[in-house]
């Protein structure tokens, strides 16, 4: 079969992914651990047993990477896959990257750096989820149940991105076999304006009437929360550093890649809370 085969393929991106590419007639596979049985497309895949791969790969020309999640070391298990693919004759594999380069974690950039050194294979170097603010991830978890955003961020800004303009992003470059993903081999994905958590906060409020406020932590406190929500301590220790780069202004920056690649702008932060605007109605007393 010619037809891409999208990892993380059940998740936020790769399944909104997965519906365009369908809407465009071009063959998937859905990769996940656990293949839903209804699904002919899907297929188990799972990183941390090698054994799944070749047969995900095999037949497949194009390739939606999600590395595994949650750790600071892919390469040791998306490493021996690339090599797979690129021995099988995948012609693109297009990388969901970050913006964000996690503090003592090479591997992440030896990753972006394999991808993009190939001809056809793409990164995308995404900048934060919109859907962070959203349950289950912590952030959007301690909004519905507490109406509060804690942080080390400051009031440092993001170009906060909606996971489905990556997805649609990632299908432009996918949906057509012979397509040329032109000259650039990366690109940063951004929503339409960066903004802090202080104007995150105040547009869920405005668009919800959720009262949502902004507590300012020091980053091992922001580590223990991600630490409590069940990431491992040094990957929970990264992200939360993350935060002083962000306060630095290091990812104070938006790009119109989404656009130039879509054809479409991507949507705004309001249009995002408005679309999920139910998700938020938890009432909960802040927790100390
Ligand atoms: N959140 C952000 O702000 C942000 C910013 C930039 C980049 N990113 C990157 O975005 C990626 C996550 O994308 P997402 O939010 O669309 O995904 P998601 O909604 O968090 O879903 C995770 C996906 O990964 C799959 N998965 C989990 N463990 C797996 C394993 N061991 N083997 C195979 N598949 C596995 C899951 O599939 P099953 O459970 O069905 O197996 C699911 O499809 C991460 O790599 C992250 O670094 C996130």
């Amino acid at each position: 079969m010619t037809g891409v085969l999208v990892t993380g393929g059940t998740g936020k991106t790769g399944s909104a992914l997965v519906e365009l590419l369908r809407g465009n007639g071009v063959p998937v596979r859905v990769a996940s651990r656990h293949p839903s049985a209804g699904d002919p497309d899907a297929v188990r895949f799972d990183w941390a047993d090698p054994a799944t791969h070749p047969a995900a790969l095999r037949g497949v020309d194009r390739v939606f990477l999600v590395p595994p999640v949650n750790t600071v070391d892919p390469m040791p298990l998306v490493g021996p896959f690339l090599a797979e693919a690129q021995r099988l004759g995948v012609r693109r594999v297009v990388l969901l990257g970050s913006a964000v380069v996690l503090p003592n974690a090479p591997s992440a950039l030896e990753l972006a750096a394999r991808v993009r050194a190939r001809p056809g294979w793409v990164v995308l170097r995404a900048s934060g989820f919109m859907q962070n603010f959203l349950s289950p991830h912590p952030v959007g978890e301690r909004i519905r149940r507490c109406g509060e955003i804690r942080t080390a961020a400051g009031g440092g800004r993001v170009g906060w991105i909606d996971a489905r303009d990556i997805a649609a992003a990632a299908s432009a470059l996918l949906a057509d076999p012979g397509g040329e993903p032109g000259d650039r081999r990366d690109h940063l994905l951004t929503g339409p304006k960066a903004m802090s958590l202080q104007e995150v906060a105040a547009i869920i409020t405005t668009h919800t009437g959720r009262p949502v406020r902004v507590v300012a932590i020091g980053t091992d406190e922001q580590a223990a929360n991600f630490r409590a929500a069940g990431m491992s301590a040094e990957f929970a220790a990264a992200i939360a550093a993350v935060e002083d780069g962000i306060r630095a202004g290091r990812e104070d920056q938006v790009s119109t890649a989404v656009l130039d690649l879509t054809g479409r702008p991507p949507r705004t932060f309001a249009e995002f809370v408005q679309e999920h605007a139910t998700q938020w109605a938890g009432k909960g007393v802040p927790e100390h």
